[in-house]
C-alpha cells in the first residue's frame, strides 16, 4: 500500500473537492449539471480576444525553447510598465517572476518563506489555494475575518489580535474571490500600518484587479507600503479568458533589502521550475497594452455586469437567505438562515442540492469559513442558466430542512 504524504493531512482544496466528485459521478450516468461552482471563464463562452490568439500563432514557433527562469524580457517588461501604472514602488525587471498561473507562484512564495510553526495570515473565506500552499509549506495559516456586515472588508481588530510572535506575513486577496468585494483604500491602509507596525510581509493576490464594476477603482497595496515588503500577484487567466494557457506573475516591490535572503530562496525555486509556459509569455504584452476587451463586460449590457444584476436580484429575493452585492470578479458569497434550515453541516447542504436540483456549487467551507451558513455561487454563466438556477435553489429552499429529513 502506498500512502500519500503526511504533509497532505491538513490540507483542504474542496474547489474540486467530494461535492464536485459527486458532479462527476452523476454526470458520468447520464445526469446534466447546472455549474456555478468554477471560476473558469472559457466554458461559459467567454472567449480570449483574438488579438491574444493570432499573436500566439505568430510567435509558436519561436517558443520552443526554455525561457529565463524568471520569463522573457517582454513580458516582464510589459508585466513592470503595468506595477508603474498601478504606482507600485521600486519594481526592476528583476523583481518580476512568471509562472504557470498565478497558482505556481502562490506555491512557490510559500515553500520559500515558511518554516516549520511559522504563522501567515489568511483571510475567512479565503480562495483556499493560499491556505492550502502555506499548510503544505510546513507553515501555520491563521485565518483572520472578513466582516460581511462592512461589505466584507477585512476585520482590522481580527487581524491585530491574532498576531503572534511567530507572525511572518499577512494575505490580502483584492478584488476578492469568493466575495466579490473590492477593499477602499482606508481599509488598505489600516492593513498596511499592522503590517509596519508588526513587521509582516504583504502578499496580495490581485488576479481581478481589471474585473471592477460601478465605476470602482482597484487600488494596490503595494502602491501604499513603499517602505514595506510586497508581493502582488496577478495574471492573464481572468481578465483576458485564457485560464488554460497558464500565465501569471508575481512583483517584488517596497522595501527589498529586508528581504534580500529571502527573495534568494525565491530565486532557488524559480531556477528549479526551470520557467513558465513560454507560448503563454509571449502573449502577455499584447495583453496588457492596448484595449481591453474585458471592460465591455463589466459595464451595464456587458455580461459579467448583467449576470450580477440577474443574480443578485434573484438570491436576495429568496426567504431564508441574504447576499452582499459583489462589487469586482464574478463571486457572490450568500448567506443561509441556518436556524430557518436547520443546517449544521453546509458540505452536506451542497450535496442534498446537487442531488435534488442538479445544481453544483461549493460550500462556504471550502473557502475556510467556519460556520455552516454560506456558500458561493459563480455568476460566469448565462442569464438563462442563472435564472434557472436561481429558481431551482428558491424553490429547493422552499422545503429543505437539512436536520430534519
Ligand atoms: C484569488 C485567486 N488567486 C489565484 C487563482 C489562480 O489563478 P491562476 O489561473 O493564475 O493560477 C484564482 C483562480 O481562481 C483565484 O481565484
Amino acid at each position: 500500500m502506498f500512502k500519500k504524504s503526511s504533509k497532505l493531512n491538513n490540507v483542504l482544496y474542496d474547489v474540486r473537492g467530494p461535492v464536485v466528485d459527486e458532479a462527476e459521478r452523476m454526470e458520468s450516468s447520464g445526469v446534466q449539471i447546472l455549474k456555478l461552482n468554477i471560476g473558469n471563464p472559457a466554458p461559459f463562452g467567454f472567449r480570449t480576444p483574438d488579438e491574444v490568439i493570432y499573436d500566439m500563432r505568430q510567435q509558436l514557433t519561436e517558443c520552443e525553447g526554455y525561457s529565463p527562469a524568471k520569463g522573457l524580457f517582454a513580458a516582464r517588461k510589459a508585466i513592470m510598465q503595468y506595477a508603474q501604472l498601478k504606482n507600485i514602488p521600486n519594481v526592476t525587471i528583476e523583481d518580476i517572476y512568471t509562472g504557470n498561473g498565478v497558482s505556481e507562484l502562490i506555491n512557490l512564495s510559500m515553500s520559500a518563506l515558511l518554516d516549520d510553526g511559522d504563522e501567515i495570515l489568511i483571510p475567512s473565506p479565503d480562495y483556499p489555494l493560499w491556505t492550502a500552499c502555506a499548510t503544505l509549506a510546513g507553515g501555520k495559516a491563521v485565518h483572520y475575518l472578513c466582516d460581511e456586515q462592512a461589505d466584507w472588508y477585512p476585520d482590522l481588530a481580527d487581524i491585530r489580535k491574532k498576531i503572534t510572535r511567530h507572525t511572518k506575513a499577512i494575505v490580502i486577496i483584492n478584488p476578492n474571490n469568493p466575495t466579490g468585494a473590492l477593499y477602499p483604500k482606508e481599509v488598505l491602509e489600516g492593513i498596511v500600518e499592522i503590517a509596519r507596525q508588526h513587521h509582516l510581509i504583504i502578499f496580495s493576490d490581485e488576479i481581478y484587479d481589471r474585473l471592477v464594476m460601478d465605476g470602482g477603482e482597484h487600488i494596490s497595496i503595494a502602491s501604499l507600503a513603499p517602505d514595506l515588503f510586497c508581493v502582488t500577484f496577478s495574471g492573464l487567466s481572468k481578465s483576458h479568458m485564457i485560464a488554460g494557457f497558464r500565465i501569471g506573475w508575481m512583483i517584488l516591490s517596497g522595501n527589498k533589502a529586508i528581504a534580500q535572503d529571502y527573495i534568494e530562496g525565491i530565486r532557488m525555486l524559480s531556477n528549479m521550475r526551470l520557467c513558465s509556459n513560454v507560448p503563454a509569455q509571449s502573449i502577455v504584452q499584447t495583453a496588457l497594452g492596448g484595449y481591453q476587451s474585458v471592460s465591455n463586460y463589466l459595464t451595464p449590457g456587458g455580461r459579467i455586469y448583467e449576470q450580477r444584476e440577474c443574480i443578485y436580484q434573484a438570491l436576495k429575493d429568496i426567504p431564508g437567505l441574504s447576499v452582499v452585492k459583489p462589487k469586482a470578479a464574478f463571486y457572490m458569497f450568500p448567506k443561509l438562515d441556518v436556524k430557518k434550515f436547520h443546517i449544521t453541516n453546509d458540505e452536506q447542504f451542497a450535496l442534498d442540492l446537487l442531488r435534488d436540483k442538479k445544481i453544483l456549487l461549493i460550500h462556504g467551507g471550502g473557502f475556510h469559513w467556519e460556520q455552516p451558513d454560506h456558500f458561493r455561487v459563480v455568476y460566469l454563466p448565462r442569464i438563462e442558466v442563472l435564472k434557472e438556477s436561481a429558481d431551482k435553489i428558491a424553490d429547493f429552499l422552499s422545503y429543505y430542512q437539512q436536520n430534519r429529513r
